[in-house]
């Protein structure tokens, strides 16, 4: 088998055992363990000159990485990436901003790390790309002339044409795109939206029967890959960590109390203040409930250097102490903030002993927090999930109770609903869901990608080798179709 290269702006396996490992990093590293390989990307440290890969083996799999430089960082992180691209795909053109430097510089950095990926690479290496910092990545390996296969998947929404066409350079990344072989999105509505750019604006032709797209010279296949998670290894660890202390501290403070668990990195598109408005609005038109439910919002910082993330931060601050001083009595607060990270396990645990999940993102591509509350559910007595239907775990969840975002008054009826529903109709709806988070686990998504991608490898050599029969039998030779 040959070799699997992934790329992604972090190298999840060097925080492995950390609070932040998540369901991704167990998935993609499975994959390498069992076909050997290398992770490159990012080293997470900002260094003064930004030099070769540095190697790190564990059994078959190396890690390799690279250090950016303040410059790189400022205009490829925290600049394109993350001010630009990722505001404007999740639908937030309004707090998008766009600058040509830092544009400059995420192509500057793509293309620089390209070529220290290039001195890794072996012939017969299949290359798998993720995730919004690295639309260009492919192409500039192309440059270079590497012709290995080479699969990106967007672990974000990817937006309408209207939304994409906001940023400035939306046809050089669209075309970039195309220089990939196998483009995966979440849902098919992020696929949907991705063709309808390129068939609308730039031409191309998209064959339904194969998911083979031709544009920009070039045939890819697209397609929708949603990511799943190990739902059964995370029933066991929500059971197993159930005894840990701040489990048993929550447990002991809700003294009957029901409980709302909402999880999320502080990020203006998981709809946080939308979610507490809701909550408050519950109080108000319910006041059974004050002194009986309280709602844990678990939100870390993140990007804390993007302006953006300085002013949602401020608001939840905000928001969260206007709401409890309203509503707090001696023996109850409302809602817990709390702005820090907890180990994954032990969030399991947190969830199993909730009674609401409460999932409610602006916009979101999977969101696996919505998946991951079920499965930490006890099946004989289950929490209900009150869901955004703008986040793509909603097209999978068929038992939440799900709700538009932008509507305080139907979250929180459905607050309301999930906090009484009765036994038979959660367990019915939590039965609902196992079901597909089962057939459609973490496993599936990484092969139902990476089985696309090595038939492109597969489709890639026969036709190399028609070429080469072809070139020795005349005077011209062309390059396959899937690696112009
Ligand atoms: C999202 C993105 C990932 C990113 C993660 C954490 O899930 O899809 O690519 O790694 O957020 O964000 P950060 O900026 O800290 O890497």
């Amino acid at each position: 088998m040959s070799r699997l290269i992934v790329v992604s702006n972090r190298v999840a396996p060097i925080q492995e055992g950390k609070p932040s490992a998540g369901g991704l990093a167990i998935g993609v590293l499975d994959a390498l363990k069992e076909s050997g390989g290398v992770w490159f990307g990012w080293s997470g440290e900002i260094v003064g000159e930004s030099g070769a890969p540095v190697l790190e083996n564990s059994g078959k799999v190396t890690y390799a990485t690279v250090g950016l430089t303040r410059r790189d960082y400022d205009q490829y992180y925290r600049g394109f990436s993350n001010a630009t691209l990722w505001p404007t795909f999740h639908y937030r053109n309004d707090l998008s901003r766009f600058d040509r430097e830092e544009y400059a510089g995420y192509m500057r950095v793509n293309a620089s790390l390209a070529a220290k990926l290039k001195t890794l690479l072996k012939p017969d290496d299949i290359i798998w790309v993720h995730d919004y910092h690295m639309l260009p990545f492919a192409q500039e390996l192309r440059k270079l002339g590497v012709a290995n296969p080479i699969g990106f998947f967007l672990h974000i929404p990817f937006p309408v044409p209207e939304i994409m066409r906001t940023v400035p350079p939306h046809e050089e990344l669209i075309a970039a795109m195309c220089q990939y072989d196998v483009v995966g999105f979440q849902t098919d509505n992020d696929k949907q939206s991705f063709l309808d750019y390129v068939v609308r604006t730039s031409r191309g032709h998209y064959n339904d029967d194969d998911g083979m797209l031709q544009a920009f010279g070039r045939m890819l296949k697209v397609g929708a890959y949603p990511i799943g998670i190990y739902p059964d290894a995370i029933a066991k660890a929500a059971e197993q960590f159930g005894n840990r202390k701040p489990v048993k501290t929550l447990r002991d403070s809700m003294r009957g109390r029901k409980l709302i668990m909402s999880v999320d990195r502080l990020d203006y598109s998981k709809g946080l203040v939308e979610r507490f408005q809701a909550f408050e609005r519950l109080l108000l038109n319910a006041p059974g409930w004050h002194g009986r439910v309280s709602l844990v919002q678990i939100a870390p910082p993140t990007r804390s250097d993007v302006q953006t993330y300085q002013r949602i931060r401020q608001t939840l601050e905000g928001e969260a102490g206007r709401i409890n001083g309203r509503f707090a009595q001696l023996d109850w607060t409302p809602i817990q903030y709390l702005n820090r990270k907890y180990e994954r396990n032990l969030l399991m645990a947190l969830f199993r002993l909730s009674q609401v999940g409460y999932v409610t993102p602006l916009r979101d591509g999977m969101n696996l927090v919505a998946k991951e509350y079920v499965a930490s559910q006890d099946p004989a007595d289950p929490g209900a999930l009150v869901l955004s239907q703008f986040a793509g775990a909603a097209d999978q969840l068929p038992g939440a109770l799900v709700v538009n975002p932008f509507d305080l008054s139907q979250m929180s009826e459905a607050l309301e609903r999930a906090l009484s529903m009765p036994l038979a109709e959660r367990q019915a709806r939590h039965a609902d869901m196992m079901a597909p988070l089962r057939e459609n686990n973490l496993s599936v998504w990484r092969d139902s990608f990476l089985s696309d991608l090595r038939s492109v490898a597969t489709a890639t050599s026969v036709t190399e080798k028609t070429v080469q029969t072809v070139k020795q039998g005349t005077t011209e030779a062309k390059r396959p179709a899937a690696k112009a």
